[in-house]
């Protein structure tokens, strides 16, 4: 099966969890915006809050009923993919899409997390080939690279100095290389209380449930 394929798989077990009725939130990504098309197709009676202007756009022309999180600051459940998932914690990095701020906000106002991925992205440790993804601000960028750099990372500016990645709030992004992650939750609260750290790319028991498709079906893992 192709990745496309079990993207698809994952998305369409994910939005069985959706009813009328429900508030929900809308990731971003690839996986994510497949989801957001089966749902569109559903019909349902929903309201949906998106963590993306390019989900939003993509919801919107899909004719799904949108608002924002200050119109419903708790939501049933978000639906969305992820770069890594750790096998057991069930902790995320999150961020390669760009959206890690608004992803972890919603989440964060969720009752459940319902995470869609292909075998692909389920890891004994999070970190190791996949960079971890760190919302920046934007001025004095260099200075909150290099206090990456004495926190052991390896970070890059997204998209290089002169076209850098801007996020939906107008911020940067520090792709970081990092070796296997061993304690992830101390990672986030040490690279958090950076100067000019906005938020990180790690989802430490954020996620409920993970769908995860591969070749021999469809696996749900609870945490
Ligand atoms: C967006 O910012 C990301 O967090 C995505 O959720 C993540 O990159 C997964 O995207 P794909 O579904 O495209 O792999």
């Amino acid at each position: 099966m192709d990745r496309e394929a079990l993207k698809r798989a994952a998305a369409a077990r994910a939005i069985e969890e959706i009813a009328d009725g429900m508030v929900v939130g809308l990731g971003s990504g690839s996986t994510a915006e497949i989801a957001v098309e089966l749902l569109a197709a559903r019909r349902l009676q929903v309201v949906c809050v998106p963590t993306s202007e390019r989900t939003a756009q993509l919801a919107r022309n899909l004719g799904l009923a949108l608002a924002t999180l200050d119109e419903h600051p708790q939501l049933d459940l978000v639906i969305d993919g992820a770069d890594q998932v750790e096998r057991g914690t069930l902790n995320l990095v999150k961020g390669l899409g760009g959206a890690l701020l608004r992803e972890k906000i919603v989440a964060s106002a969720a009752r459940r997390m319902i995470v869609m991925v292909d075998d692909s992205k389920l890891v004994d440790r999070l970190g190791g080939g996949t960079p971890l993804p760190v919302e920046i601000v934007a001025y004095g960028w260099r200075s909150t690279l290099g206090r990456l750099e004495r926190s052991g990372l390896q970070p890059t500016l997204r998209g290089g100095i002169e076209r850098p990645f801007v996020t939906d709030g107008g911020n940067r992004i520090a792709d970081c290389s990092i070796a296997a992650i061993e304690d992830p939750a101390g990672l986030e609260s040490e690279l958090s209380g950076l100067v000019g750290v906005i938020e990180t790319g790690l989802f430490i028991g954020l996620a409920s449930r993970v769908i995860v498709a591969g070749a021999r079906g469809v696996e749900v893992i609870e945490r």
